[in-house]
């Protein structure tokens, strides 16, 4: 029998191309206007924490749908040129999922997706998996059934399962309370809670509806404002880094990719007051504000760059950065 595969971080999720040009401002409705060169980019927020997990040293597997187009193998040799596992990345005939990005001159970004074949990602492709992880990253690029079978089969199966709510909708509870750490933006969390997030305190008043719907963990990124890590036992704002900002796609990918490789490689078994996981992975209350001020310098790092996945920092450069 072929050995178990493991992995430090297991992605489930969506593969993207980017299709993406820079413009002064985005189009109002029914305007046109000239932007510059098209760049066609490999993205999705699957792949993103995937790639940006592995930038940081974890042994990453990617788990996603890819159509039978010329973007398909675009994106499957992209991850592997980051050392991510694709042999159970499938190609289907839908066609590759896309985004279509424009940047505007302060760095920020308008996303429309075309999902395809991240739209066939089934309950019967996890059931169908025989792989073993320490943490397991979810987003919601894929269909909601599938995401919420996969939380449910990554905690049976012992994996920290972190759950990225983008793009922001609502979730049922049974999702919320299956996984270990809910990390949304200040958008994803107004629609999650319908608490308009503004600042810290409604940032941290928001949270805790989500414990309350039974979240263990909760991570509000807050740009340029750092993060917020709430649980019951604790709130504490880690301070963002400052940057000159050129483009905000896939911060929120590099944050989450570092911090579930910090989980995996800088568990520090010698602190008390900690969290039990299965599998005897634990996540102090110490190590998670490590591990989100780890983040937080990935995500930090990845604004200074264009494009998705190019932007993702290597360890090297979050290390350098940090010191
Ligand atoms: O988080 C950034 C990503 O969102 C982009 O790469 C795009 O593909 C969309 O999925």
């Amino acid at each position: 029998m072929p050995d178990i595969l493991k992995y430090d971080v297991l992605v489930i999720g969506s593969l993207n191309a980017d299709l993406v040009v820079r413009a002064p401002h985005f189009p109002k409705p029914g305007e046109t206007i000239s932007g510059d060169d098209l760049h066609i980019i490999p993205g999705g927020k699957g792949a993103n924490q995937a790639v940006a997990a592995a930038r940081q040293g974890a042994n990453v597997a990617m788990i996603g749908r890819v159509g039978k187009d010329s973007f398909g193998p675009f994106l499957v040799e992209s991850l592997k040129s980051d050392h991510v596992n694709t042999s159970q990345v499938l190609a289907d005939e839908s066609a590759t999922g896309t985004a279509i990005i424009v940047v505007d001159s302060s760095g920020q970004n308008s996303i429309v997706l075309s999902a395809g074949a991240n739209g066939n990602v089934s309950v019967q492709d996890i059931n169908e998996l025989d792989v073993e992880a320490k943490v397991l990253l979810l987003q919601l690029e894929i269909p909601l059934e599938t995401v919420i079978h996969a939380a449910k089969w990554g905690k049976q199966k012992g994996m920290i399962v972190i759950l990225n709510p983008a793009p922001a909708r609502e979730l049922p509870d049974e999702l919320i309370a299956s996984v270990d750490y809910i990390v949304p933006n200040e958008t994803e969390l107004n629609l999650l809670t319908g608490i308009p997030v503004t600042d810290i305190f409604s940032a941290e008043q928001a949270a805790r509806i989500l414990l309350a719907r039974g979240a263990k963990n909760v991570i509000v990124t807050l740009g340029s404002r750092g993060a917020l890590l709430v649980s019951d036992e604790q709130a504490v704002q880690v301070d963002a880094y400052k940057v000159d900002v050129v483009d905000t796609t896939a911060a929120g990918d590099a944050f989450i990719g570092g911090f579930a490789s910090y989980l995996t490689l800088e568990s520090d078994s010698s602190l008390s007051d900690v969290q039990q996981h299965p599998q005897g992975t634990r996540a102090s209350a110490l190590q998670m504000i490590n591990a989100v001020k780890y983040a937080n310098a990935c995500g930090a790092l990845a604004v200074t760059k264009f494009g998705a996945q190019p932007s993702l920092p290597t360890k090297e450069e979050v290390e350098k950065f940090i010191s």
